[in-house]
């Protein structure tokens, strides 16, 4: 059989990338194309074409028009928990929270890449937990946004199956959540009311400003450098001076190439305070 195309597996990769953005409005060609390599040949394996046949998946994405979806799925890697890495929800609470609660300034918190909704809600849990305590608590709101319409509109219904709940303290599970009968768990509207969705790019200019706090974990390591470089000044815009930008366990800057945007010295591994001379 001919070859279906004389271009270069990157060549025709870069195109695959070019009309998904067409379609879904994010440029992958902006991610680290080791891990984009990774992920689209998996998708090769998984509708039976060759390892590295690029060719061949390009002719079946044209004659298989959902595969664009379960593409862009593939692309964004939803793995999520409530409360993942315990340790820096203690740090939120403690040397965060505490102080923010302690006024009455209204406060704006935005989950960047929220997947499908554990990281907000954690956030919605430990914020209504800190305003029983507050004398006076801040109005809030917590902004939570991805570019993955499937992981938000899971996020917006707030629907979890029994696994994902399992682990957080029984104490929380029956103030924030009721079991349905099919036996999954639906998290209460006094926390969902508190959290606004949107579907959104943080490669984009961003649709909040003064911002408290961000957190953006486990998702710009997927980034290459430019596109970091793009989301840490979106994520210094929509922070108030001395807000504070949260990052994933693994993700801590390395250098001093921010030191301008932010300050990281004396703070929590992984959590930068926006400086107040940029
Ligand atoms: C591995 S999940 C992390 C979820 C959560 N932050 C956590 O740490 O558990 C990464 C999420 O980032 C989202 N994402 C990737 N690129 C994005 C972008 N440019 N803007 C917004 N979200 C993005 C993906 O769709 C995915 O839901």
């Amino acid at each position: 059989m001919p070859p279906l195309s004389q271009d270069s597996p990157e060549q025709i990769l870069l195109r695959i990338l070019g009309r998904l953005q067409n379609r879904r409005g994010l440029d992958f060609r902006e991610y680290r194309s080791t891990f984009i390599q990774r992920r689209i040949q998996s998708r090769f394996l998984s509708v039976k074409l060759k390892e590295n046949d690029y060719a061949a998946y390009e002719s079946y994405l044209a004659t298989h028009q959902e595969e664009w979806d379960i593409l862009f799925d593939t692309l964004t890697i939803n793995v999520t928990e409530f409360f993942r890495d315990p340790p820096i929800w203690d740090y939120i609470e403690r040397n965060i929270f505490r102080p923010l609660f302690s006024r009455p300034h209204p406060l704006t918190l935005w989950s960047a890449g929220c997947s499908m909704g554990e990281e907000p809600y954690s956030l919605a849990i430990l914020a209504y937990e800190m305003s029983l305590l507050s004398v006076n608590p801040p109005p809030i709101t917590i902004y939570a946004s991805d570019v993955d319409p499937i992981a938000l509109a899971k996020a917006k219904a707030g629907i979890y199956p029994q696994k994902s709940v399992l682990p957080l303290p029984s104490k929380r599970v029956k103030l924030f959540f009721t079991q349905e009968k099919d036996g999954n768990y639906k998290i209460l509207p006094k926390i969902t009311a508190l959290v606004r969705f949107r579907e959104h790019s943080y490669l984009n200019e961003p649709f909040v400003t003064n911002c408290q706090v961000i957190l953006c974990r486990n998702s710009m390591i997927y980034l290459a450098q430019e596109a970091k470089d793009k989301a840490l000044h979106n994520f210094h815009k929509a922070l108030e001076v001395g807000g504070l930008l949260i990052l994933g366990a693994s993700e801590v800057l390395v250098g001093n190439a921010y030191d301008h945007l932010f300050d990281t010295s004396r703070i929590h591994p992984g959590v930068l305070r926006k400086a107040s001379s940029a």
